[in-house]
């Protein structure tokens, strides 16, 4: 295993999310067409999932498309989509074997019906899987997913089946569609944006954030490495002082676990 040695196993996050940005320019830095930059993010995500696997990280999101990507052109919409029943095709039995727990969260029925089918299939293969739980955002808007929360809880309080009173912090979460994951101690996001872009933004209260320039094509295991070890050196306070910390650190936020 490929580990640096100053990794400290005892201190890694149980979940990572990613916004894997940049495929565009990667392609556009090489003269190619921005769907050549998303195939080959594609590599990055086999690699990082590996890597994930290895290490033991519990749970990997990956924003793979999001509500408003739905806005590009056609063209690259589609290459999009094909990309992603292709990939599923291709890596489900890798996946099963590989002990990965494939999850999707996000707006299903607005994607193509191949791709639900597809992903269906995967979710329900590799269901029994207990290593690595890999999440994909497909058509994601985290403040769909809070409205959404809202409506559902709503209908309840309507229906007499709760009060209002018992709404709080964790039945919120229980509502969203990450129930029953922890929340994202860190979150990565590549090629040099330093923004959220609607992406797990309840989820996100108290993770580290991690920004680097490196293009999502580029980012490979060293990339990963490093991401985990800048995280490692990191002081999470959750509100309290340093010197509280440091007699009792917390490795993790609560998450709305079930
Ligand atoms: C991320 O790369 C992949 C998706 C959003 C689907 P981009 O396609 O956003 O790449 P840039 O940001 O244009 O370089
Ligand atoms: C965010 O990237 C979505 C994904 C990575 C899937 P975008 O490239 O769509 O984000 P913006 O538009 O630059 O904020
Ligand atoms: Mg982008």
């Amino acid at each position: 295993m490929n580990i640096p040695e100053l990794l400290d196993r005892n201190k890694l996050p149980r979940h990572i999310a990613i916004i894997m940005d940049g495929n565009g320019r990667w392609a556009k830095e090489r003269g190619e067409d921005r769907v050549h930059g998303h195939y080959e993010g594609v590599v990055s995500v086999r690699e990082i999932v590996d890597a994930c696997g290895e290490i033991g990280i519990g749970y990997l999101t990956l924003y793979a498309f999001s509500a408003e990507n739905w806005n590009r052109p056609k063209e690259e919409v589609d290459a999009l989509m094909e990309l992603l029943v292709n990939t599923i095709r291709k890596e489900v039995d890798e996946l099963k074997k590989n002990n990965v727990r494939m999850h999707v969260i996000g707006d299903f029925e607005s994607l193509p019906e191949i791709c639900r089918v597809e992903l269906n299939e995967a979710i329900e293969i590799t269901a029994s899987n207990t290593g690595l739980n890999l999440v994909l955002a497909l058509s994601y808007s985290s403040r769909d997913e809070i409205a959404r929360a809202a409506r559902l809880i709503a209908e309840q309080v309507q229906a007499g089946k709760l009060k209002c009173e018992e709404i709080n912090d964790e039945l919120i979460g229980r509502h969203l569609y990450t129930s029953g994951f922890p929340d994202p101690e860190l979150m990565i996001r590549t090629s040099g944006e330093c923004r959220i872009s609607n992406f797990l933004l309840y989820q996100l209260a108290y993770s580290e954030l991690y920004f680097t320039n490196v293009h999502w094509p580029d980012f490979r295991k060293p990339h990963l490495h490093e991401a985990l070890l800048n995280y490692q050196q990191r002081e999470r306070r959750f509100g309290k002082t340093s010197e509280q910390i440091q007699t009792n650190q917390p490795q993790h936020v609560q998450g709305n676990e079930e």
